[in-house]
């Protein structure tokens, strides 16, 4: 046609211009408004990174104690949100109901909400950051049948979040500091990612004006995909069905065949031709959790076993399939309790600030447009109808 670039994939589009995150993939560098992620995990707290990535830059303590209080004062969901569950069947998978339920809060919060009015768009993004842990800790709570609990916004936001999935009617819960700081950490090392396809739809969606809570569902929709946010549950069900050291030879052989559509799940990065710096930081809170909690998981004897193989077998080396950040996820996710369903909730709730960064630095564009790609047509040329139905 030669008016049109064909990129599928968009392997070779810059869709906009950002400030929020830099990655070079093949020096296995990300950064968050300038700082390395390695840095930002070892000595920020995942609020003070939401600061950052909302803001530009790291809060002051005067600045983040007053965000801080923000968040968790938007904690609650409006009673009548509970009422969202009970229209699921109690098995239904824990991504669909946040999705649900999240789309469901553009109802609550259409009006007076002016979506070029930088704080009501300010006070969308406090109203999600502080809502997923409430709503993703009832999608849990209604799947095993036990009373919602509600948020306590003396505790951090990780440690809220835990005593919302854990905490039981008169019963007293206490949050193990070394769990709570891994939660803090798997938060934070999922903040943000740039361009992923989640954030892309985000943006999208959000191009042609929609209400943010929308955009936000849009958002966790694309995430769910095994390829996307939904590889950290996919990789710890490969790593049950291979479940001991020695079958791990016929699943490798399995990644390698062409014919055989099976991947190695938790490896390999569209971006990342190197070591994910978030996956070195992870594998690190990763055996931390584990020592700590004393908890020896033959999943885990797979899963190094697993990461040595993909760090020397000439497959994955040429390919440069390195573990990715789900890789290591997945295993504290189980350490800590965590059923698998929940595991791409937990990825949602933690982009839920990277998805509002983004689309906050969209709106606020004075050049915004409404994203609309062309294509490459192949389908029939132009042909005259005549109907075949009897009339
Ligand atoms: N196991 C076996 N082979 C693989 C794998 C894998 N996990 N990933 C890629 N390959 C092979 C692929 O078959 C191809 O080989 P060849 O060149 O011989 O045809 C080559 O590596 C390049 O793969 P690709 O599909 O062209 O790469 P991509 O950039 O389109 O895909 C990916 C990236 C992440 C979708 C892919 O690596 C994958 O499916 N990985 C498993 C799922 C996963 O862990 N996803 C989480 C990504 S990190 C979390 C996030 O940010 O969402």
């Amino acid at each position: 046609h030669g008016y049109f670039t064909y990129d599928p994939g968009f392997m070779a589009t810059a869709s906009c211009q950002s400030e929020i995150t830099y990655i070079d993939g093949d020096k296995g560098i990300l950064l968050h408004r300038g700082y390395p992620i390695d840095q930002l995990a070892q000595n920020a707290n995942y609020l003070e990174v939401c600061y950052l990535l909302l803001y530009g830059d790291a809060p002051t303590a005067k600045q983040f104690d007053q965000f801080q209080r923000t968040i968790m004062r938007h904690t609650m969901v409006h009673e009548q949100l509970s009422s969202f569950f009970k229209g699921y069947r109690r098995d239904a998978h824990p991504m669909a109901i946040v999705c649900g339920v999240i789309a469901g809060l553009s109802a609550f919060y259409h009006d007076p909400m002016d979506i070029n009015n930088q704080e009501h768009r300010e006070i969308a993004a406090y109203r999600l950051i502080a809502k997923m842990p409430t709503i993703s800790a009832m999608a849990y709570k209604y799947s095993i049948g036990q009373p919602f609990v509600y948020p306590r916004n003396d505790l951090s936001y990780a440690a809220n979040f835990l005593q919302m999935m854990f905490a039981v009617p008169c019963e007293d819960y206490k949050v193990n500091p070394i769990v709570e700081r891994a939660m803090d950490r798997i938060f934070t090392l999922h903040a943000d990612h740039e361009q992923n396809a989640s954030t892309s739809t985000v943006r999208l969606s959000g191009s042609s004006g929609a209400n943010p809570f929308a955009c936000i569902a849009a958002g966790i929709a694309s995430l769910w995909g095994p390829a996307h946010g939904g590889a950290n549950e996919a990789c710890l069900m490969m790593l049950e069905e291979i479940g001991s050291v020695d079958r791990i030879p016929e699943f490798v052989a399995r990644a390698k065949d062409k014919d055989d559509p099976f991947r190695l799940m938790g490896f390999g990065h569209r971006v990342y031709k190197n070591f994910d710096p978030r996956a070195t930081v992870m594998r690190e809170t990763c055996h931390e959790v584990l020592d700590d909690l004393k908890i020896e998981d033959p999943l885990l004897d797979v899963a190094m076993e697993l990461e040595r193989i993909a760090l020397s077998d000439p497959y994955f080396v040429e390919r440069k399939l390195y573990p990715n950040v789900d890789f290591y996820s997945g295993i504290i996710l189980k350490a800590i309790g965590i059923p698998t369903s929940m595991f791409t909730v937990i990825f949602a709730l933690s982009r839920t600030v990277g998805w509002m960064s983004h689309w906050n630095e969209m709106m606020s564009d004075p050049k915004q447009k409404i994203g609309r790609p062309r294509q490459l047509y192949t389908g029939a040329p132009e042909r005259e109808f005549k109907t075949q139905v009897e009339k």
